[in-house]
């Protein structure tokens, strides 16, 4: 089963994951977590292409670029990993894309859906939890991070930017109300990891 985790940088996205692992793993689950875009070597490499600040990147050459480094990750790590029966949490996938070079950098949503199928090879999650938290409290929340360094090329897009992000997010949720659950992230942890894993539970 592929489950993946959502939301804009700083929404607590990495510590529900860690969170869902721990009781995944105590019931006797085997459980892969990868982090997008990464997971392969081609794909870290995409990856610090991406996110690094030294040079410009087109809107489309960023779509190509998450979308080659995900195809990559889908095949080499994804779907191997689904045929042995491991539950796979994903910190981010084919959503992002739709959400942040859909709607965040405005590329054409059919586009992106064509793009985003081509990369996923049709590997879709069985549920993807969205951690919705507004802009101001992610990045509340992340200056507290230590160790945390300047802000990547991703992060740098700006306020206006991310509302769209959002409001894509939540444009997916009334598309995909099945698969797409929207959880309010600016609670407690743990009050966000027992909704979390309250709706998972019956798919176990
Ligand atoms: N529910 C929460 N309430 C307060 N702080 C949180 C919560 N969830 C995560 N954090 C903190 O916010 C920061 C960002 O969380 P993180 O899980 O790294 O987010 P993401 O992976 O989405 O960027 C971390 O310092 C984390 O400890
Ligand atoms: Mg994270």
């Amino acid at each position: 089963m592929l489950i993946s985790f959502e939301g804009i940088d700083g929404s607590g996205k990495s510590t529900q994951l860690v969170m869902l692992r721990e009781v995944l793993e105590d019931r006797g689950l085997t459980v892969v977590v990868i982090r997008e875009p990464g997971a392969t070597l081609l794909s870290e490499s995409i990856r610090e292409i991406l996110l690094s600040t030294k040079q410009t990147i087109t809107p489309t050459a960023e779509l190509l670029l998450f979308s080659a480094a995900r195809t990559q990750l889908v095949e080499k790590v994804i779907e191997p990993a689904l045929n042995e029966g491991s539950i796979i949490l994903c910190d981010r996938y084919v959503d992002s894309t739709t959400a942040y070079q859909g709607f965040g950098r405005k590329l054409d949503l059919d586009s992106v859906r064509l793009c985003n199928r081509i990369a996923t090879r049709g590997v879709m999650p069985t549920v993807t939890f969205f951690i919705d938290v507004a802009y101001e409290q992610a990045q509340q929340r992340m200056q507290f991070d230590l160790g945390v360094g300047e802000p990547d090329r991703m992060e740098r897009s700006g306020r206006d930017f991310f509302e769209r992000v959002r409001y894509g997010y939540l444009q997916i949720a009334v598309d995909e109300p099945e698969r797409f659950m929207v959880i309010d992230g600016s609670r407690d942890r743990l009050e966000i990891h027992s909704d979390i894993f309250s709706t998972l539970e019956p798919l176990l």
